[in-house]
């Protein structure tokens, strides 16, 4: 089992605009093209930040416009925030705050032998990263840049670096890369 950072980004190193857009993604192909189909099957719990959890229930669940879509995800899904947020009905959602080591641990149970899905931002799995907790990075990187916007992960990797175990060409929207994350 791996603790995986998969995500799609652009060139130059950010998951969304500034505004949380992610527009400039879903016209580079459709997500079924890619890795994903087979990433989630292997997926046993999720975790993600409060940015990502609000674009889901405006975007996805399309919260309070009454015609609400299901949660997409059956797996148990760790939601970080300082702030009460809504839940979703049927969704197997847990709220927490603070360190990502216990919340790793009770992931880690969840999941079985399957994988923890760090859903984004950066700053949270760098949070993980910095607890020695990010195994894989797996990033769909788009053919766009950005110029500024939320970043893929706000960490120095270097010394020593990533490990780059598999580099694939999506069609002309995606070149998807995978990286071994070096123990600290
Ligand atoms: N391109 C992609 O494939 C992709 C993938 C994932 C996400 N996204 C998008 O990227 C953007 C990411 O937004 P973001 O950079 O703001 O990151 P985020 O992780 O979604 O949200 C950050 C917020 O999470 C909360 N948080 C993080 N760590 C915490 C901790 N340890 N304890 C308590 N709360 C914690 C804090 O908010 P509060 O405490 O104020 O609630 C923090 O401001 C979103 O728009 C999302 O939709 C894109």
């Amino acid at each position: 089992m791996k603790t995986q950072y998969y995500t799609a980004s652009s060139l130059d190193g950010f998951i969304a605009t500034e505004d949380h857009s992610l527009e400039w993604l879903f016209q580079l192909g459709n997500s079924n093209d890619t890795s994903y189909p087979a990433f989630i099957k292997e997926v046993g719990a999720l975790a993600m930040g409060s940015s990502t959890y609000q674009w889901m229930l405006h975007h996805v669940v399309k919260a309070g416009t009454g015609a609400e879509e299901a949660w997409p995800y059956a797996q148990p899904t760790w939601v970080f925030s300082s702030r009460s947020l809504p839940s979703v009905s049927g969704a197997l959602l847990h709220f927490v705050k603070g360190n990502v080591r216990p919340v790793y641990e009770r992931m880690r149970q969840a999941a079985g032998d399957r994988n923890i899905w760090l859903v984004g931002g950066g700053e949270l799995v760098g949070q993980f990263y910095d607890a020695g907790l990010l195994d894989e990075i797996i990033v769909q990187v788009g053919s766009v840049t950005l110029g500024a916007g939320k970043p893929l992960l706000p960490r120095r990797i270097a010394f020593p670096p990533l490990s780059l175990t598999s580099a694939r060409t999506v069609g002309p929207g995606f070149a998807e890369l995978r990286y071994d994350v070096p123990r600290k």
